[in-house]
C-alpha cells in the first residue's frame, strides 16, 4: 500500500491517496465571493489528486477572515461551484468543501465573534466578543444552511474546520475558551458546539461523508489546551459515535506554533499525533501538516494514516501527484505568491 493504491474516504472513493489540503490563496476578485475562472483553472490544474479540500469557505459575512476568499452561502455562489465540481469529477477527482468560520482571527469584522472575549496575544487582531446562546445557534444554523447548498452544488463531502486557531478550534482549548455556561469549562462542554454543527450536517449528508480537520497540537492564533490528550480523546469517541467518514489531522513542525505565546511545548505532551490518534479514531485519518511525499509514504505503510493531504506543495506543483509517481523534482514553494493577487504562482 502506498500513495497511489485507490481507497474510500469514509465513503468517498478516491483514485489515490492524495489530497489538496484546504489553501485560501485570496484570488477571488468579487465581492459576492462567487468562484472566478481563474479559481477553476487553478483547481482544474490539479485534479490528478484523489480528492481536493477547497479553500475555507466561510459561513456568512460576519465569519470572514481576509479580503479574496469565496463562500457558498447563496445561491449564486453555489452555482459557480457546481461548474468547478463537475469538472473536477469528469477527471475522477473528488472534491470536499471546507466550511469555515475564523472566529477572533481577523481584522475585517468589528468585534468577532470568539467564545470568550479574549484577544490574541501579541496580536494585530480585533477585540473579539463572547457570543452569546444566540449567536451560537446562528452559527449553527449557518453550517446546516451551507451544507444544503454544498449538496446542491455536488460536492462529495464537507469537512468542517476545527483547527490552527479559529472559531471551533478556540472552542475547544481552554486557552481560548473561558465560558462558565454549557460551551465552556469541561472537554464535554467545549466540544459541543463541533458535535451539535455535525448533528446538523447528519441531517443533509450521510456521516462516512463529514470530516473534521483537527490541529491537537497547534497553539496558533493563542488556541492552546494543557490537556490535548483528553480533549481530543474525547472529541474522537464523540466522532465515533456519529460514525464520521474522517478527521484530517494537522501536524505541525513550527516551532512558533507549538512553543509560543509562553505555553509549554505541546510536542512533549503528544509527540507523533498520528500515532496518538490511530486506536482513537475509527474512519479515515488524512495526514497533514509539511510532510514530504516519502514521509507520507511512511506514515501509510504504518497504518497511521490513511491518506496525506499537501498544502503548500500543490501550489507550486499542480502537476504533484505525477511528480511523486516519477520521482521528478519538485519545484520550491515561492512564499510571496501564496497569498497575493493575481495568476502568478497560482495557475501555470
Ligand atoms: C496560503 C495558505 C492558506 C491556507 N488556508 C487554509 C484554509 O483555508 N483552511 C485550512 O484548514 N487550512 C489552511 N491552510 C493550512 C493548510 O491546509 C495546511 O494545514 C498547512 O499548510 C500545512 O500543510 P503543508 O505543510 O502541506 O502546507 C493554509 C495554508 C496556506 C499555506
Amino acid at each position: 500500500m502506498n500513495l497511489f493504491t485507490p481507497f474510500t474516504l469514509g465513503s468517498i472513493q478516491c483514485q489515490n491517496r492524495i489530497g489538496m489540503a484546504a489553501m485560501s490563496r485570496q484570488r477571488c476578485d468579487n465581492k459576492e465571493m462567487i468562484p472566478t475562472q481563474m479559481m477553476k483553472q487553478y483547481y482544474m490544474q490539479r485534479c490528478t489528486a484523489g480528492f481536493i479540500i477547497t479553500e475555507g469557505l466561510p459561513l456568512s459575512l460576519d465569519s470572514i477572515a481576509q479580503d479574496g476568499s469565496s463562500a457558498i452561502f447563496n445561491i449564486k455562489q453555489a452555482d459557480a461551484w457546481a461548474q468547478i465540481v463537475q469538472e473536477l469529477h469528469t477527471k475522477g477527482c473528488k472534491i470536499i468543501a471546507q466550511l469555515w468560520h475564523c472566529g477572533r482571527v481577523t481584522n475585517k469584522i468589528n468585534n468577532p465573534l470568539a467564545p470568550s472575549a479574549i484577544k490574541i496575544k501579541n496580536s494585530k487582531y480585533n477585540q473579539p466578543k463572547e457570543m452569546s446562546i444566540d449567536d451560537i445557534q446562528q452559527v449553527i444554523k449557518q453550517y446546516l444552511e451551507c451544507s444544503k447548498l454544498i449538496q446542491y452544488a455536488g460536492f462529495d463531502g464537507i469537512e468542517i474546520q476545527a483547527s490552527s486557531g479559529y472559531l471551533l478550534d478556540s472552542f475547544l482549548k481552554s486557552s481560548a475558551n473561558k465560558r462558565n455556561d454549557n460551551y465552556g469549562g469541561s472537554v464535554q462542554n467545549r466540544c459541543r458546539i463541533i458535535l451539535e454543527i455535525i448533528d446538523q450536517l447528519q441531517t443533509v449528508f450521510e456521516p462516512q461523508k463529514l470530516g473534521v480537520k483537527i490541529s491537537p497540537i497547534t497553539r496558533q492564533y493563542d488556541s492552546y489546551d494543557p490537556n490535548p490528550k483528553e480533549l481530543y480523546k474525547y472529541l474522537l469517541e464523540q466522532l465515533n459515535v456519529r460514525n464520521i467518514g474522517f478527521i484530517e489531522i494537522r501536524d505541525d513542525d513550527y516551532p512558533e506554533n507549538w512553543l509560543d505565546f509562553g505555553y509549554p511545548s505541546s510536542k512533549s505532551d503528544i509527540a507523533n499525533v498520528f500515532e496518538f490518534c490511530r486506536p482513537l479514531f475509527k474512519g479515515c485519518i488524512i495526514g497533514n501538516g509539511k510532510v514530504t511525499p516519502e514521509i507520507g509514504d511512511e506514515l501509510i505503510k504504518k497504518h497511521f494514516c490513511d491518506a496525506i493531504s499537501f498544502g503548500r506543495l500543490f501550489t507550486s506543483n499542480p502537476d504533484l501527484v505525477d511528480k511523486i509517481k516519477n520521482g521528478d523534482k519538485l519545484n520550491e514553494v515561492d512564499n510571496s505568491t501564496l497569498l497575493s493577487q493575481g495568476p502568478k504562482g497560482y495557475i501555470y
